[in-house]
């Protein structure tokens, strides 16, 4: 009953006081909190950096960003091709990522994926960014790293928030066919490569949307298979 209600409420698009309300309700009935991870960004490399400098040594020709809002890293990144999709603002192609993916007929070498940050629509970004990936491209998959429980959790209630895109990263972390790596930067870059998977996770819960915040508390460097950006270059 208490949980039809949070669910309807959560439906509705509200203000502050639908967010504090959430939020009281997931103090009292959501998932333990373990607390806050402290990841430091702060002296880690931009995404800007990272995925402009990536394309250079790369030498990657076609950009396609899901999600670009302002266009702070769509319009800094300088690639032969370049397409942004978001529904609302930004970018080259006013629509969501679902509809752009029916439409599309195009290939890419960089795909960074920056949508809606739930679940559900990021495991569907990352694949059908794969059905369009040139073989040698990278996907880059933003808001890897939740600092805490409230920062990850759906629906949103916190300004800094990363959204459940972790289990989605987590899932494709288990697909041998994929080379997976999370790169401590920019509130975590995930990184996937169309290569055999170099260091294979297995986990017990493959109900991967079901995933709890303290289990990525307690082992987000194996889930996530974290590496810095030094480490990064050499692999890529
Ligand atoms: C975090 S912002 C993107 C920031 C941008 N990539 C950057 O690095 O500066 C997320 C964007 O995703 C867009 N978005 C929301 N739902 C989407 C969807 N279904 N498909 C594509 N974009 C979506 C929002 O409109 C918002 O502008």
């Amino acid at each position: 009953m208490l949980e039809s209600i949070y669910l309807k409420l959560a439906k509705v698009k509200g203000g502050r006081n639908l967010r504090k309300i959430i939020s009281f309700y997931r103090k009292i009935f959501g998932e333990k909190n373990p607390g806050k991870i402290n990841f430091k960004f702060s002296d880690k490399p931009s995404r800007l950096k990272v995925v402009q400098e990536i394309i250079e040594i790369k030498k990657f020709n076609s950009y396609l960003e899901i999600g670009t809002f302002d266009d702070e890293l769509f319009s800094y990144i300088k690639c032969g091709r370049k397409i942004g999709v978001d529904p609302y603002s930004g970018g080259t192609h006013r629509m969501t990522s679902d509809e752009f993916f029916l439409k599309n007929s195009e290939k890419f070498d960089c795909i960074f994926i920056d949508g809606l940050h739930h679940y559900k629509q990021v495991k569907k970004d990352i694949e059908n960014s794969i059905s369009i990936l040139n073989d040698k491209g990278i996907i880059f998959l933003h808001d890897c790293l939740p600092n805490s429980v409230e920062a990850q959790a759906v629906p949103r209630t916190e300004v800094h928030w990363n959204g459940d895109v972790w289990k989605a990263f987590v899932e494709v972390r288990c697909n041998p066919l994929l080379d997976c790596y999370t790169c401590y930067a920019d509130y975590g870059i995930g990184v996937i490569l169309k290569r055999k998977n170099r260091n294979l996770l297995n986990i017990d819960n493959k109900n991967f949307a079901k995933l709890r915040f303290v289990e990525f508390y307690n082992n987000y460097k194996t889930l996530m298979n974290l590496i810095l950006y030094d480490e990064l270059k050499k692999i890529i």
